[in-house]
């Protein structure tokens, strides 16, 4: 028996990273996969974007689990997109039990300089991204009789990171969203929890821009050996990120029955980040 046996999962970001261990996992424990993506770049992210072969990817990854899997390219800042992919990964899976609100960017600069840009495709991709996510999913989980949302927040939704003021107000957001869907779909056997990983084995933040920040003492080229102490010094635990699996594990507990009565919380995956 599987956690999910028999559920259907929306992801978005599923392309790589998280969003793909969240997808692949998920399948594991018997789901079939609504898979959304953007598969293009956002003008102030300084690094790479996800691509269509790594949406692709993700579906070989789910099909080669014998699970069903809908892939769509579309972009978490659009309502009216994202419910027209949710609409027709329901009608071709059936219904909606589980969502994970996981697409998300990055991009850094002291609140001084920051661009309304900069902070404008922060704000519209990892706060109202993940409130249209989860609006586009309500009506078919009350349909479903019940289900349970989680929304990807970070150790950045529960304490400050500098050069960080836009991504740092967007992840505390997904809080009070993640408290007041709670609270609303409560009486419809809807759970909504957040989850706060600390830094994570991703693209997000192996990439020179990320690693500049980390070590503004090295000039040229920075590697991940060098960046990982100082990635290191943000953990209680000795270790310099956790893996994508660590962060679909816990999404997928809160998901499963054995959480049937957790709802409203906020569960950090930081290796002990927010003690220091
Ligand atoms: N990597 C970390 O250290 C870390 C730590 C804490 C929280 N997070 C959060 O985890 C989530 C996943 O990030 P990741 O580490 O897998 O990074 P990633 O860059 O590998 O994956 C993010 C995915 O989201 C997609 N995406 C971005 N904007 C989108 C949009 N407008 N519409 C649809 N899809 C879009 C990207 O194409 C990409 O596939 C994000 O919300 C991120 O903020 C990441």
């Amino acid at each position: 028996m599987g956690m999910l046996d028999g559920k259907v999962a929306l992801v978005t970001g599923a392309a790589r990273g998280q969003g793909r261990s969240h997808a692949v996992r998920m399948a594991q424990e018997g789901a079939d996969v609504i898979a959304v993506d953007l598969c293009s770049q956002v003008g102030t992210v300084p690094y790479d974007m996800a691509t269509p072969d790594d949406l692709a990817e993700t579906a070989r990854q789910v099909e080669a689990l014998d699970r069903r899997i809908v892939t769509t390219q579309a972009d978490v800042r659009d309502g009216a997109a994202m419910q027209r992919a949710v609409d027709e990964g329901v009608a071709q899976l059936g219904k909606l039990d589980v969502v994970s609100a996981n697409a998300g960017i990055a991009s850094f600069s002291p609140a001084e300089e920051m661009s309304d840009e900069m902070w404008d495709d922060m704000i519209a991709t990892n706060l109202s991204g993940v409130f249209r996510t989860a609006r586009a999913a309500i009506g078919h989980l009350k349909a479903a009789g019940g289900g349970a949302m989680v929304l990807t927040s970070s150790t950045a939704g529960l304490m400050p990171y500098q050069n960080m003021a836009h991504y740092t107000a967007a992840k505390h957001g997904v809080v009070g969203l993640t408290k007041v869907l709670a609270l609303e779909l409560a009486p419809e056997h809807i759970r909504v929890n957040s989850v706060h990983p600390t830094s994570v084995d991703t693209d997000m933040i192996h990439n020179q821009a990320t690693y500049g920040l980390f070590r503004p003492d090295l000039a040229g080229e920075v590697t991940a050996d060098d960046a990982g102490e100082a990635f290191q010094a943000l953990n209680a635990l000795p270790i310099r990120w956790v893996e994508p699996v660590d962060i679909s594990n816990a999404i997928v507990w809160l998901c499963s029955d054995a959480a049937r009565y957790v709802t409203g919380i906020q569960l950090p995956i930081d290796a002990g980040a927010l003690l220091k």
